[in-house]
């Protein structure tokens, strides 16, 4: 596949959408994850990275669906439909990893406000990474279960130690705000270098994860603040924290015993809910909470007026916590210029949404 340089025919932003299949095998293995802790039985083999990406030959043996009538704007070069991706395209500036499955309306909605984006002079790749069950097949029961929830979002990156590259992840049932990126690249560089920041949510709407009562905000004079749960309504990991959850994910999900339950917060409840239910597998968030909390790091998020936000969500049916939460404000619209003059030391909230010392 030939790759265009940004001055040639005088492009300036070149976005390579790259569909991914996400390898049968691989769903398998999800699948007898949720099997084997149903039953009780030990797992076999606990490598959920084996097998990624996926397997060219198998993408082109698949019964493909008419492409989405989707019409780039001319900033945007996609490489046709069904042609097999690189394994990774490497030298970029940033990495859109979409992740879907059955929802292509939603799909097409996202697109549309990424094809908006203002992406400055940068050369960005969107990923769409397309799960599906183990028959092949997109079918009822592994859209509810979303076997490959994991998968998708926590494998889908694969930083280097040295990569320079802004990664983030969206699940399809989000808008980007046309000034997400710059916010973004504004927050990387200010705030990568601290150990305690473990990435960047996108989303205005939170609830207060510690059961307190109304949103989650810090006093208006805060452009931003650092909060100890992340949130995964557009997520862009900081690279080295990203590595290390990846890292001790593979080990600790290795353990059948350990469960990763943080004290006080309402996701362990919702965790020990679903584990009643043996769906608790759902909740990927869970893992990286718990890391987070162990290590003491903090999810750096913006605070716009009127709780605008950089993304929105529409709540459709999928997984996570949506419902407890109130439909967020709009997107943000225009460029809040306190942006530009992010302060060194962000207020820390708590759980409850109380400032703290850190
Ligand atoms: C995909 O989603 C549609 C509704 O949006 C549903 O009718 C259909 O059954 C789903 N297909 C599969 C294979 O899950
Ligand atoms: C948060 O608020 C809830 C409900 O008021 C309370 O039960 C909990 O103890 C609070 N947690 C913290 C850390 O303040
Ligand atoms: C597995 O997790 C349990 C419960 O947290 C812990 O007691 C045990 O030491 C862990 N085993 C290993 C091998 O780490
Ligand atoms: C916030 O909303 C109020 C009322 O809708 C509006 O008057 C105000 O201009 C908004 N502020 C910003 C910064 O958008």
């Amino acid at each position: 596949m030939g790759r265009m340089k940004a001055n040639d025919n005088g492009i300036k932003i070149i976005i390579w959408v790259v569909a991914m299949f996400v390898l049968l095998q691989f769903l398998n293995y999800d699948w007898n994850i949720f099997n084997f802790h149903l039953f009780g039985g030990s797992r076999l083999n606990n490598d959920i990275h084996r097998n990624i990406p996926y397997d060219s030959s198998e993408f082109r043996a698949r019964q493909i669906d008419p492409p989405l009538n989707y019409e780039p704007n001319a900033h945007i070069a996609i490489i046709p439909f069904g042609t097999p991706p690189p394994v990774h395209i490497p030298d970029v500036d940033a990495r859109i990893i979409v992740i879907t499955f059955n929802r292509s309306h939603s799909l097409r909605r996202l697109l549309e406000s990424l094809n908006k984006v203002d992406y400055l002079d940068d050369k960005v790749v969107i990923e769409i990474w397309i799960d599906r069950n183990k028959d092949n097949e997109f079918d009822e029961k592994s859209y509810k279960k979303h076997a490959g929830i994991y998968g998708q979002w926590i494998w889908t990156w694969r930083p280097t130690k040295d990569t320079k590259e802004i990664c983030v992840i969206l699940e399809d049932d989000l808008s980007v705000s046309t000034f997400f990126y710059r916010y973004l690249k504004k927050v990387h560089a200010q705030y990568d270098h601290r150990p305690e920041v473990n990435g960047y949510a996108l989303q205005a709407a939170s609830l207060k994860h510690g059961g307190g009562k109304g949103p989650l905000q810090a006093p208006d004079e805060n452009i931003v603040f650092l909060y100890p749960v992340l949130g995964s309504w557009g997520f862009s990991p900081s690279r080295d924290n990203w590595i290390g959850f990846q890292n001790w994910f593979r080990e600790a999900h290795k353990n059948k015993t350990f469960l990763p339950l943080v004290p006080g917060i309402l996701p362990t409840l919702w965790y020990k809910k679903e584990l009643k239910a043996g769906t608790h597998e759902n909740i990927w968030t869970m893992w990286q909470i718990y890391y987070a909390y162990s290590k003491n790091e903090r999810t750096l998020y913006p605070n716009f007026p009127n709780k605008t936000g950089m993304t929105i969500n529409w709540r459709e049916n999928g997984l996570h916590f949506s419902k407890a939460v109130e439909v967020a404000g709009p997107l943000v619209e225009s460029w809040d210029e306190r942006i530009e003059n992010l302060p060194d030391e962000p207020v820390h909230l708590d759980v409850n949404g109380t400032i703290v010392k850190y």
